[in-house]
């Protein structure tokens, strides 16, 4: 996967990608799409550099070149690192699919792992895991609740939730999609336990057992809400809580796939979303969660309940 981000094979053509890889950076993306075609007439199966004039083809705002070019990338890259069926769809020339898009938000987050918290926290005003605490203290201060005896932090990345509730959980669990995010995380020795994983097909396999799931700004990448709730209910104690943030959007669309390839989910359909899913909503917030390119992403933080059955924890 590395080479394939890096490197052509082919000196000449990776030499006139690194010379459109500059011309996009000044600006001129038109001259860095017709540069990185002249390395594609070279080396024509090179997914990456079809990718790059995807992306250089937007940026110039010729859309029909983009579609082309990311519908070469669909077609060449077997492991789905470049999200191309996401790229299609958040221009409207293709469906989304269903769930994560696990080989891309798997490839992202390993490139994104070592500088993760510096970009996120540091650059982009990132707050979702001390949002996310403070929500929960406020439950938990309601509910007489002080300590939880097992937590599960879904998409734990390099564990800034984890970190954030570790004194107030017994035993913390964090899975990943990204092996990179993973050993960040384990080397701050904030876990007891770490897994690579896929959230839902992670949450199918496990007992009704625990007593607090959390997921910072990972359901974005899931899509659809629905069954992802139904896995976490399946995973949680009667009376276990689950904690999570969203991006929001105000109109009608359950969820819809924005340009930056994260979803943005209904405020009214999540709401319905939780109760279908059989959850008592204990807290259901808006707030800031970051910057992107500039702009504010309004987010939803919610807490819910499994409702408790007789001789339960909370
Ligand atoms: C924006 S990061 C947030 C990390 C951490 N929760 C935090 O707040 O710092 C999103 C994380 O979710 C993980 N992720 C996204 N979709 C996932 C899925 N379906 N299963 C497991 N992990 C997933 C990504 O690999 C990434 O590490």
């Amino acid at each position: 996967m590395t080479k394939a981000f890096h490197s052509s094979g082919d000196v000449i053509a990776d030499r006139r990608a690194g010379y459109a890889k500059m011309l996009a950076e000044s600006g001129d993306h038109t001259a860095a799409a017709e540069l990185i075609s002249q390395a594609l007439e070279i080396v024509p199966d090179w997914a990456a550099g079809w990718d790059m004039l995807g992306l250089y083809c937007d940026k110039a705002g010729n859309v029909a070149g983009a579609i082309s070019a990311w519908r070469h990338v669909e077609a060449l890259d077997d492991l789905c690192v470049f999200g191309a069926s996401l790229k299609l769809a958040s221009h409207g020339a293709g469906p989304a699919g269903v769930g994560t898009a696990v080989g891309y938000v798997e490839a992202l987050f390993d490139q994104y792992a070592p500088q993760f918290e510096a970009a996120l926290v540091d650059r982009l005003g990132y707050q979702v895991p001390e949002l996310l605490d403070a929500r929960l203290s406020t439950v938990m201060a309601s509910l007489g609740v002080e300590r939880f005896a097992t937590m599960l932090d879904l998409g734990c990345g390099t564990g800034l939730m984890g970190a954030r509730m570790r004194d107030r959980v017994d035993f913390l669990e964090g899975i990943d999609l990204s092996a990179a995010m993973i050993a960040e995380a384990a080397r701050q020795q904030r876990y007891d336990r770490l897994e690579k994983a896929e959230l839902v097909a992670f949450l199918a396999g496990r007992e009704a057992q625990t007593d607090l799931i959390t997921a910072a700004d990972v359901f974005i990448y899931c899509g659809a809400l629905p069954p992802v709730l139904r896995a976490a209910v399946g995973a949680m104690r009667p009376g276990g809580l689950l904690a999570f943030s969203l991006e929001a959007h105000d109109g009608e669309e359950a969820v819809f796939l924005r340009p930056s390839l994260r979803y943005a989910h209904g405020i009214e359909a999540t709401r319905q979303a939780l109760t279908d899913a059989g959850l008592d909503i204990l807290l259901f917030d808006t707030a800031t969660l970051r910057m992107d390119r500039g702009a504010p992403i309004t987010g939803l933080l919610i807490v819910a309940q499994r409702p408790a059955d007789r001789g339960n924890l909370i």
